[in-house]
């Protein structure tokens, strides 16, 4: 079974994907993480992110060079051997992230690695694919497609909360502009853009808490798998 959550950036896909996999003993692949990882190389190796041979180069070598760990908290990401996993998490990351997403020959270069994941570990017990194209490019033919959304506003205030849950400042203008931006870019890029796929059940999280967007998508997947 493959199961698709695309959605624009703190609309809470991650938890959701999280828990329905911890929920259903699903495997869970958070595909933002390649972007921020392919990201975090070109920053690492000084590439111009404009330049897409060079950025395609890094999402190239990305495959060779980053290793899911699985642990007993989850997923560790290593690139080069290191432990990269909260590196890949600053928002300065995920807007690079952004910026080399919005290249075809990034998308082309990340494309196969993903659909092939989603292949292999949705014919064994099952898959999450997390991320903005999961439905529509990565798994057109998904078993059950969700697309999340949330009020921009109450988006920005949580990614406050976590970064000062965290112990770090944070400043909601400067959070929220950046999101607005990153969510125009993925919205507006010509590959792959960031939108619902057709026939995506579309879940607004604004109001509601963990658990209850966790029972909402329950009840959606049992509805879709008795059909
Ligand atoms: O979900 P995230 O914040 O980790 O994603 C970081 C960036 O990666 C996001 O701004 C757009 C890009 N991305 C994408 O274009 N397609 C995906 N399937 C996942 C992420």
């Amino acid at each position: 079974m493959i199961i698709t959550i695309d959605g624009p950036a703190g609309v809470g896909k991650g938890t959701l994907s999280k828990n329905l996999a911890t929920h259903l003993g699903f495997h869970y692949l958070d595909t933002g993480t390649l972007y921020r990882a392919t990201a975090f190389i070109c920053l690492k190796d000084n590439c111009d992110l404009q330049n897409t041979q060079q950025t395609a180069k890094a999402a190239i070598s990305l495959l060779e060079r980053y290793d899911f760990k699985p642990t007993e908290a989850g997923f560790c990401t290593f690139i080069d051997g290191e432990n990269v996993q909260r590196s890949l998490r600053a928002d300065e990351v995920g807007s690079a992230a952004s910026v080399v997403a919005a290249q075809t020959e990034v998308r082309q270069a990340l494309k196969a690695f993903q659909q092939q994941f989603a292949q292999e570990k949705g014919a064994d017990k099952g898959v999450i694919m997390d991320g903005r194209d999961t439905g529509t490019a990565i798994c057109p033919d998904a078993d059950v497609k969700f697309f999340l959304e949330a009020d921009p506003k109450i988006r920005a205030e949580r990614r406050v909360k976590e970064l000062q849950d965290m112990g770090k400042s944070a400043n909601f203008d400067e959070i929220y502009q950046a999101m607005v931006e990153r969510d125009a870019r993925d919205a507006n890029r010509k590959t792959d853009p960031l939108i619902p796929a057709k026939d995506a059940h579309i879940l607004d999280t604004s109001m509601l808490c963990v658990e209850e967007v966790l029972q909402k998508a329950l009840s959606v997947i049992t509805s879709e798998s008795g059909k």
